[in-house]
């Protein structure tokens, strides 16, 4: 917080945002700088006096904000949030899907319950807010007369790109959470002019999710092979939602833009580079050497 923004301070002037998950982390920061460039903002969650908390900062920084109360595995809850939002600000043209769930367990360890319980906040939960929003967000919803049709940003995470360790509902989660972005980029985009993306974070300090899974000795050690030696910040997060929320991304649809410095890539390094250079070089010349006829696997 406090970083400034390369972005000019009205490109979602005039818009009205709904953040699930708004109260906290991510979907705080995401709050915050979609409203100081320009946005009313609400937001949605399950504790009250985090909600009270984050409104009042909103709104000592000018912003116009409102909370509202509520879970997104009830769709009465989804509805009434959407609606209550349209009624407080008159209109609905970003919906950002922050919420949540997660702990770190073994499959072995993890109850079907827990499972299907991640998987109703964040893939279902998704999908629920997307479809109670629907009706605000499309061409020529209400209040929106014949302009072309909101925005969507689903927050998603790489853990499913390849596999994690204790995160097999989280896994599955998020996969499905990409789907959902994908196929209502495609669906939405050409019956309602709806764009439809996500934002795959990082570790990005100071969250929820950095605190519940992260031992601070693991983080420490983690940096060591990450491709941009930190971790993230939630203002880095923010910055991309702001690009795929506002007419900057006014032709990206159907992506989740991974921010993460480049992690998902990582690998340990397992030779030095100053070995491999010798290494490299010593086979090359062993098998420029090598008489001819001897068998590859003897040089
Ligand atoms: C094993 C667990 C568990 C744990 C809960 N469960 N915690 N199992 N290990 N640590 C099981 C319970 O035993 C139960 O199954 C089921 O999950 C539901 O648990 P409840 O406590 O009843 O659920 P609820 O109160 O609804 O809480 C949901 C929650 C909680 C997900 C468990 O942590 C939560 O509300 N989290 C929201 C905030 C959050 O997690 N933010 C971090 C997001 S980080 P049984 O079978 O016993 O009934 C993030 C980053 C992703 O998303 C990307 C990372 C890189």
């Amino acid at each position: 917080m406090g970083k400034e923004s390369p972005f000019r301070g009205d490109i979602v002037k005039g818009k009205v945002a709904l953040i699930t998950g708004g109260g906290s982390g991510i979907g705080f920061e995401i709050s915050t700088q979609l409203g100081k460039h320009g946005a009313c903002v609400a937001i949605m969650g399950r504790r009250k006096p985090v909600l009270d908390s984050a409104v009042s900062t909103l709104a000592s920084l000018g912003i116009p904000a409102v909370g509202f109360e509520g879970d997104v595995r009830s769709q009465d809850d989804a509805k009434r949030v959407v609606e209550s939002t349209f009624r407080h600000f008159g209109r609905l043209d970003i919906l950002i899907n922050a919420a949540a769930g997660n702990f770190l367990v073994s499959p072995e360890d993890l109850s079907p319950n827990g499972f299907r319980t991640v998987m109703n906040i964040d893939s279902v939960g998704t999908f629920t807010m997307c479809h109670e929003a629907l009706k605000y967000l499309k061409k020529g919803g209400p209040g929106r007369g014949s302009s072309g049709g909101g925005t969507i940003l689903n927050i998603s995470a790489t853990l499913h790109y390849t596999a994690s360790w204790y995160q097999i509902h989280v896994s599955a989660a998020k996969a499905a959470v990409d789907a959902v972005t994908r196929n209502l980029a495609l669906e939405w985009g050409t019956d309602y002019d709806i764009r439809v993306n996500g934002i795959a974070p990082g570790p990005i300090g100071d969250t929820p999710g950095m605190s519940k899974l992260v031992p601070p000795e693991i983080d420490s050690k983690a940096r060591d092979y990450m491709p941009l030696y930190r971790i993230g910040e939630t203002w880095d997060i923010a910055m991309a939602a702001l690009y795929l929320a506002s007419d900057a991304g006014k032709f990206v649809n159907g992506t989740t833009l991974i921010v993460d410095g480049g992690l998902w890539l990582s690998r340990p390094r397992h030779l030095p580079k100053e070995a491999v250079k010798q290494l490299s070089r010593a086979v090359e010349k062993r098998s420029r050497d090598a008489p001819v006829g001897v068998p590859k696997s003897k040089l």
